[in-house]
């Protein structure tokens, strides 16, 4: 009798599961990314997915592992903090060696549905929490006790991560890295200066260089939140990617670190017609018996209005982080962590290995010029970037890439250097007489002779060892390119408006 009836309860279980995976079959599609799965809603406009996303993941996996393992293999408390479907969560269950516990947080009730069908999907309900809250507020909410902070925090918003900032730099652990995606390029890059303004206390400016001058602006704006709360930030790895930025930023506690940060900001006159740039800085502190004193700048910069090159007027555009974008040992310990990793393991690993060694390769100097653009300026005939870079050699500066455009020019010498070799360059390529009227820019830049002889012959040394190695350096647009649009369902702030209804609040990892 009771085997009839176990018969029976078995029957009717394996009767309910076929109907469940029917009715996810007809309701979610499933992929692949990574070690991961994942359902998404078979009809559009229900939870956000970006497959271009895919090289953002695998580059936050390869730096979360790496981040662990500098860290004596320290076990990481996770927040996703805009989770969507959970993908990136499940992955970091699934791919990150040293996971205590990660909490994938939305506040779309739709989202965190598909989050909970997605950890049983793979697997981790033991390691993935899920929880259905306005991001800002769980922060702060977990920011009052170390025990309830987190080691990693990853921001990946629609557009600005700017209202997320201050709380996730709250409700970190000391030494603990934010992980920050902000897609609002057209507002960073100088489309918006005024918006910028609001978003990043920082005014940005559509230039040649805008690329690097946005991750700038991204890292003064977490290093003031920082500052705030008597913390400062190390940057580990700063990178302009296809249509956004990614940001790995270390956060520590510390009063006094925190005064220097000023140490790291500054502002830059930058050249509307030449795109010459003039780095300037509020001034520095300086130790004193336990303590520090701030001093400020007084260079003759201080004061700049008119470019020296060509004699426009300048725009100001800052404050901006002037520290550097990388820690290039980080960057190594990321690369052998990769190097013993292949294309199964991370289907772009051939373009981060590219770009990885791109930012190890970069100089510290904040900035850049763009070959093609200082020529059309000059009116003259491009240099082989060979000859640019010997020629900048040869007069004994420092020359590298930046990873943020495939024709930069990242230096240490002075923009008057730049200048004169371009001058001298003309003297072999002469710029055409029409150009050659008082009216025209090039006519005022050509008016002030070069001071400094230049030897464009061409070093064995010029070609960076990424370019000899033929890596994957700077990859053309993927299809598809693109942020990804926010999904519009008909009732589309459902879980807004009526939020004490749709929302069930799992926030407590001990459940
Ligand atoms: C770009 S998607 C996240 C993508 C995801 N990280 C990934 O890798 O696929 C942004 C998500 O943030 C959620 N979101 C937006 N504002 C939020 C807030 N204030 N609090 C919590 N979630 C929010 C949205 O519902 C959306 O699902
Ligand atoms: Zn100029």
């Amino acid at each position: 009798m009771q085997s009839k009836f176990r018969l029976i309860l078995n029957l009717f279980s394996k009767f309910k599961m076929s109907l469940d995976n029917a009715e996810k079959d007809a309701l979610y599609s499933k992929i692949s990314e990574g070690k991961a799965q994942a359902y998404f809603h078979k009809t559009k406009n229900q939870v956000f997915y970006n497959p271009i996303q895919e090289f953002n993941r695998d580059l936050s996996i390869s730096v979360l592992n790496t981040y662990s393992r500098v860290n004596d293999s320290k076990k990481l408390k996770i927040l996703e903090a805009l989770a969507a479907s959970g993908i990136r969560s499940m992955r970091y269950a699934l791919e990150v060696d040293n996971v205590e516990e990660i909490l994938a947080n939305d506040f779309d009730q739709k989202a965190v549905d598909l989050i909970e069908e997605n950890k049983k999907l793979n697997n981790v309900e033991h390691l993935v929490k899920s929880s259905c809250d306005d991001a800002t507020i769980l922060m702060n909410s977990m920011s009052r006790n170390w025990k309830t902070k987190f080691d990693c925090i990853d921001l990946d918003p629609y557009g600005t991560p700017a209202s997320f900032l201050d709380s996730a730099v709250r409700s970190i652990r000391s030494g603990g890295i934010l992980l920050v995606t902000a897609t609002d390029a057209g507002v960073l890059c100088g489309n918006g200066a005024d918006t910028c303004f609001t978003k990043y206390g920082s005014v940005s400016l559509r230039t040649p260089c805008c690329h690097e001058l946005a991750l700038r602006i991204l890292l003064q704006s977490i290093s003031s939140h920082a500052a705030r709360y008597s913390k400062y930030i190390v940057p580990v790895l700063s990178l302009s990617i296809d249509f956004y930025f990614r940001l790995f930023v270390l956060v520590y506690d510390g009063q006094m670190k925190a005064k220097e940060s000023i140490n790291d900001i500054g502002f830059f006159h930058i050249c509307p017609e030449c795109h010459t740039f003039y780095e300037q800085k509020y001034g520095k502190t300086v130790p004193t018996k336990g303590n520090v004193k701030f001093i400020f700048d007084s260079t003759s910069e201080y004061n700049l209005t008119k470019c020296q090159n060509c004699e426009a007027t300048l725009k100001l555009v800052g404050p901006v982080w002037t520290g550097k974008l990388h820690d290039k040992i980080f960057i190594q310990n990321i690369l052998s962590y990769l190097a013993t990793k292949n294309d199964k393991d991370f289907k772009t690993i051939e373009r981060m290995v590219g770009m990885l060694n791109l930012a190890c390769e970069e100089l510290d100097n904040p900035l850049y010029y763009i070959l093609d653009d200082i020529c059309s300026v000059m009116h003259c005939q491009t240099p082989n970037h060979n000859v640019m870079r010997s020629a900048i050699m040869n007069c004994n500066y420092q020359v590298s890439y930046s990873h943020c455009a495939k024709n930069s020019i990242k230096t240490d010498a002075p923009s008057h250097v730049i200048w004169d070799i371009l001058k001298r360059w003309v003297e072999l390529k002469p710029v055409g007489e029409k150009w050659l009227k008082p009216e025209n820019r090039v006519f005022k830049i050509l008016k002030n002779q070069a001071k400094i002889n230049v030897d464009f012959t061409v070093r064995n040394d010029c070609t960076p060892i990424s370019k000899q190695n033929n890596l994957l350096r700077y990859q053309e647009p993927p299809p598809f390119w693109g942020p990804g649009s926010k999904p519009k369902r008909k009732s589309e702030n459902e879980h807004s408006d009526n939020k004490n209804e749709k929302t069930k609040k799992t926030t407590d990892l001990s459940k």
